[in-house]
């Protein structure tokens, strides 16, 4: 069993990030500059903020962090996105994400305009990258792609299952895995709340790929031998010996299930330190109007 090591790959990939910003500081170019607007007091959501906003200093970017109250009405909030649709200075943005209930996160997602949304949750960006073109991937699903290309797992005429039907993961990691090439070419069966016979269906799988946040829910008896298995899930467990008073837990029972498998993420340090640098890289393309003039 090898250990995929998402930390080690991250902190190379933000390696390689750098030194594009510093070439194309060096030559004159624009600093990328990525803005990050977070509503309210989520304690999730101020930590990967904060991750996010420390990553673009790492990497030699601009930043700019923007927060607002929990009590922004949509029509602000809407407006602060026009206003970083038309700023010049800002190559891409985000709008941190769960939204309060009262803002409606769809409406919000496709005020963004799709050239600047480093995310990839635009319609505009989601269609493209389901049909092939360039575009803006989500971070996770993209960091996942990083992470089976550097370890070289082969992934053409495999059985992949997917576990979670998410706008944001599942359903954009489907449609990448089939796209033609690498890696990608195949086979993709996504499975939900209202499969039959789960157990069974992820039991053929040469690749899982667990995006539900049920912990530990891929125990040993659904995985194949010689299985990679990917692990997406970061569920906030109560912890009282922690510090913080949580741990990240992950949707695979790792301790049964690593023994099996011939590569495996572990929850923390797997596929979470890779979706910051999706980001990144999504903001260096939109720096350098890569993808759309
Ligand atoms: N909340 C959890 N993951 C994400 C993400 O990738 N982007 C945004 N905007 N919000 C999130």
């Amino acid at each position: 069993m090898e250990l995929i090591d998402g930390k080690a790959i991250s902190e190379q990939v933000k390696k390689e990030i750098a030194q594009e910003v510093a070439q194309i500081i060096a030559k004159g170019g624009k600093q990328p500059h990525l803005a990050v607007i977070i509503v309210g007091h989520d304690g999730g959501s101020e930590t990967y903020v904060a991750h996010k906003v420390k990553s673009c200093e790492q990497v030699g970017f601009k930043s700019t962090r923007i927060a607002f109250e929990e009590d922004i009405t949509e029509e602000q909030l809407l407006s602060e996105i026009h206003k970083l649709n038309e700023d010049p200075d800002v190559d891409g943005f985000i709008v941190q994400l769960p939204l309060p209930k009262h803002l409606d996160e769809q409406k919000v997602i496709e005020a963004i305009d799709y050239r600047k949304d480093v995310d990839g949750f635009h319609p505009i960006n989601v269609g493209r990258t389901n049909i092939g073109l360039p575009s803006f991937v989500s971070a996770t699903p993209a960091g996942i792609l990083e992470l089976l290309k550097r370890y070289q797992i082969e992934t053409d005429g495999k059985k992949v299952v997917i576990i979670g039907r998410s706008n944001i993961v599942g359903k954009p990691m489907a449609s990448l895995l089939i796209q033609k090439g690498y890696p990608g070419n195949a086979t993709v069966t996504i499975c939900h709340s209202h499969t039959k016979n789960l157990k069974e269906v992820v039991r053929e799988a040469d690749i899982i790929i667990a995006a539900m946040g049920s912990p530990k829910f891929v125990t040993a008896d659904m995985v194949k031998d010689g299985a990679t298995v990917i692990d997406v899930g970061t569920t906030r467990v109560p912890d009282p010996s922690r510090k913080s008073g949580f741990r990240l837990t992950g949707d695979v029972d790792f301790e049964n299930v690593a023994p099996k498998c011939a590569y495996i993420t572990p929850v923390p340090g797997g596929v979470g330190p890779m979706t910051i640098c999706s980001l990144l890289k999504n903001t260096l393309l939109a720096g350098k109007k890569a993808i759309y003039k």
